[in-house]
């Protein structure tokens, strides 16, 4: 299985797939520095809740490389590595994979930066590989949820793109078209990024999946119609009650679901829920450009004088949510705090 972001031992970098110019090209780019970290995932050359996890896990071991002459090497770290954390700041598997990083910065102190960042290092590839293996289990707990020839509605793209390998929410798809080569996806666009028109449909039918572009508003009128059986989304954050964080757009989807009695799911990985909030109301929303929404193929597309907003994400509450799909089992929303148990 190709992985989507890789530390390169020979080159000491990070080689990833740049998802900006996909599906026109599928091309790699190194990432050297702890600078064009920042901006990778900024600008979303890397983008998905546990690939940018990664990302960061990376971005630390290029900034104890840079900062391994220095005097106060384990105070530069930490500095270099709080800066690649304000990138982004609603996804919390970027927070999670740098602290992961730092409690090693930490535990080490003692020894020399070289040998530090050997360890730095070894870890990050262990998190890419833990990446793939957990999300093959999402997959394979959340195929069981899908009945015979179903037709899965998904938002944004939570894909192998998103991940090291194989995705959360496309992990179920993937696992369930093993069983049942019948089922069908409906890939929201996602507008304004255009993930699910650029990243999902691209990764589904390069696996041979049955998949329909549709646009953001036309969810609920095929759920009227009885075309969708199940909506399967990943998310960015989780809280201990269930409410969930995702690409913006997915609160109107599992609005429309409860409303025509779909079930509607959220697969992501042990390391999206963040045992230290207790309810979506304390998620961090992030703000992004105004030009993602107004500038389509380079050209505006509405007049200078409108306003814009545009947040790059929503909050689902756990009463719309039916179940969590994790790589321990799927979880009721209001069950999800006993993983912290
Ligand atoms: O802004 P993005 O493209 O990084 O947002 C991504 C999403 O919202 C995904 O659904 C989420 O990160 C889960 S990816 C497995």
């Amino acid at each position: 299985m190709e992985k989507t972001i890789e530390w390169i031992k020979e080159e000491n970098c990070s080689r990833m797939v740049d998802q900006l110019v996909i599906p026109y090209e599928h091309k790699k780019v190194d990432i050297k520095t702890s600078s064009d970290m920042y901006d990778a995932i900024k600008t979303m050359i890397v983008r998905g809740a546990p690939a940018i996890g990664i990302a960061g896990a990376h971005g630390v071991c290029l900034a104890a490389i840079e900062s391994k002459e220095k005097a106060n090497f384990i105070e530069e770290v930490k500095r270099i590595a709080d800066y690649i954390n304000s990138s982004r700041p609603t996804a919390v598997n970027l927070a999670w994979a740098i602290k992961e990083q730092l409690e090693i910065l930490e535990k080490n102190s003692s020894k020399t930066p070289d040998e530090i960042i050997e360890l730095l290092i070894e870890n990050a590839i262990k998190l890419e590989n833990e990446d793939i293996e957990i999300n093959k289990k999402i997959g394979d707990f959340g195929a069981t949820i899908i009945p015979k020839g179903a037709t899965i509605q998904t938002h944004c793209n939570a894909g192998a793109l998103a991940t090291v390998g194989y995705g959360t929410a496309l992990g179920v798809v993937r696992s369930a078209f093993k069983n049942d080569p019948t089922i069908k996806v409906f890939a929201d666009e996602t507008r304004p990024r255009g993930q699910g028109a650029r990243i999902t449909t691209y990764e589904l039918t390069r696996d041979g999946i049955d998949t329909t572009l549709i646009t953001d508003g036309m969810g609920a009128y095929f759920m009227k119609k009885g075309m969708i059986d199940v909506v399967v989304v990943g998310a960015d954050r989780i809280a201990l009650n269930g409410d969930s964080a995702n690409k913006i757009g997915t609160y109107m989807v599992a609005i429309a679901a409860k409303y025509h009695n779909i079930p509607f799911y959220i697969a992501a990985p042990k390391s999206t829920i963040d045992p230290s909030i207790k309810s979506g109301d304390e998620i961090v929303i992030e703000l992004r450009n105004k030009e993602e929404v107004t500038i389509v193929n380079d050209k505006p597309i509405c007049t200078d004088k409108v306003n814009v907003i545009n947040p790059g994400f929503d909050v689902t509450p756990a009463e719309l949510i039916t179940g969590i799909i994790t790589e321990y089992g799927i979880f009721k929303p209001s069950e999800i705090h006993k993983l912290f148990e």
